[in-house]
């Protein structure tokens, strides 16, 4: 009887814990405001949730801030693409690649000044009806910045956390943006025990590895497996990830909407540009490999890039 009484426990148990802490499959995707795609023209059915991107940190007060040619956009984003999915979550995403980088790591350096992002950052959320935050700032890069980001997360989930009791909603989402593998060199990480502990999951930027920027080596800057150059690819990234401890479940995989050109150095060739990118094939690829891994789900970089809708619509 009681053996009985004890498995029912667990059953109620553990089916309580799944509907508050399990998160189905994510299919994400960044609205850039650089691009002024409108808002109303996403196709929001295509994804369970929408990353509006990207809102700043004042350089002065430290907290978050929104332009405001940006305010009238992010404002009603959340009404604007439940017209068409009622049940798609919104983020907010915060700094992104052209943040102010000197801001970004001042902010984090400070208890008080910590506070005082975190802050507005859910007064925000809130006023604007998100139901997350996600910080971007993937270039943190130094010993000093990954160890304050890691207190920035702990004491975001602890004021996520209170502030959910005091207003009576439900906790507010926390992600961030990672780069493809947790290690920068030997010495640097991303936090990976306080991401683990109190972040919902990480969006993996598993691209960009071969811009022309960066090199003049024309590898698909996105390989899913690389077989000449293996520390370069999303199989490792996503290998090193688990392999540090975050669980599967937290990781989100990173496609990327969009190639590079290139002129290829033989003068036969000089007419000819080199384009990599990742078709629809490469997208059905990459996504089945997030659902084998057990991934969490992905997200695209980003919405306005996929023409017609046929990126975002390869899986189903
Ligand atoms: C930054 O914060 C300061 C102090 O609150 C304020 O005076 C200033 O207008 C803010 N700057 C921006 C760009 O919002
Ligand atoms: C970045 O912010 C710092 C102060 O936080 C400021 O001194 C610097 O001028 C800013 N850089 C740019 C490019 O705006
Ligand atoms: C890593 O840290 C060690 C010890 O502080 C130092 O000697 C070495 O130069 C560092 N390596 C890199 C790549 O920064
Ligand atoms: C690529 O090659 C060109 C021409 O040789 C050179 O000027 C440029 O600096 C190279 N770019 C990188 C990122 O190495
Ligand atoms: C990965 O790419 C970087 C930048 O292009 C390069 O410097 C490095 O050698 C590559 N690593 C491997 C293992 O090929
Ligand atoms: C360019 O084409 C010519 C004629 O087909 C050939 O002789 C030459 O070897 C080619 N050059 C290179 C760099 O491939």
């Amino acid at each position: 009887m009681s053996k009985i009484i004890i498995l029912l426990f667990h059953v109620l148990l553990s089916s309580e814990l799944k509907t508050s802490n399990a998160q189905t499959w994510v299919k994400a995707g960044y609205w850039f405001s650089d691009t002024k795609f409108p808002i109303s023209d996403i196709n929001s059915a295509l994804f369970t949730h929408l990353i509006c991107a990207f809102a700043d940190v004042n350089s002065s007060s430290y907290e978050l801030s929104v332009s405001s040619t940006d305010e009238q956009y992010f404002s009603t984003f959340t009404k604007a693409v439940r017209q068409k999915n009622p049940s798609v979550t919104t983020l907010l995403s915060i700094a992104g690649g052209n943040a102010n980088h000197t801001t970004l790591a001042y902010m984090v350096s400070k208890e008080t000044y910590r506070t005082s992002f975190i802050d507005s950052s859910t007064k925000i959320a809130r006023l604007y009806g998100f139901q997350g935050l996600d910080l971007c700032w993937v270039l943190a890069h130094t010993f000093l910045n990954m160890k304050n980001m890691g207190l920035l997360f702990q004491e975001c989930r602890t004021a996520v956390n209170s502030e959910a009791k005091n207003s009576n909603q439900k906790q507010l989402i926390l992600t961030t943006a990672v780069q493809y593998s947790p290690d920068i060199d030997v010495n640097v990480s991303f936090p990976v025990d306080l991401i683990r502990n109190d972040l919902d999951w990480v969006h993996v930027l598993a691209y960009d590895y071969y811009t022309p920027k960066l090199s003049n080596y024309t590898g698909a800057h996105a390989a899913l497996y690389d077989p000449s150059r293996q520390a370069n690819d999303t199989d490792y990234g996503i290998g090193a990830w688990i392999g540090r401890g975050l669980s599967a479940s937290k990781l989100v995989l990173g496609l990327p909407f969009r190639g590079y050109a290139r002129r290829l150095k033989n003068p036969n060739n000089s007419k000819s540009n080199w384009i990599g990118f990742d078709d629809v094939e490469v997208v059905r690829i990459k996504v089945s490999y997030a659902r084998e891994k057990k991934l969490l789900g992905y997200f695209v970089w980003q919405i306005p890039y996929d023409d017609n809708w046929v990126l975002s619509s390869a899986e189903r």
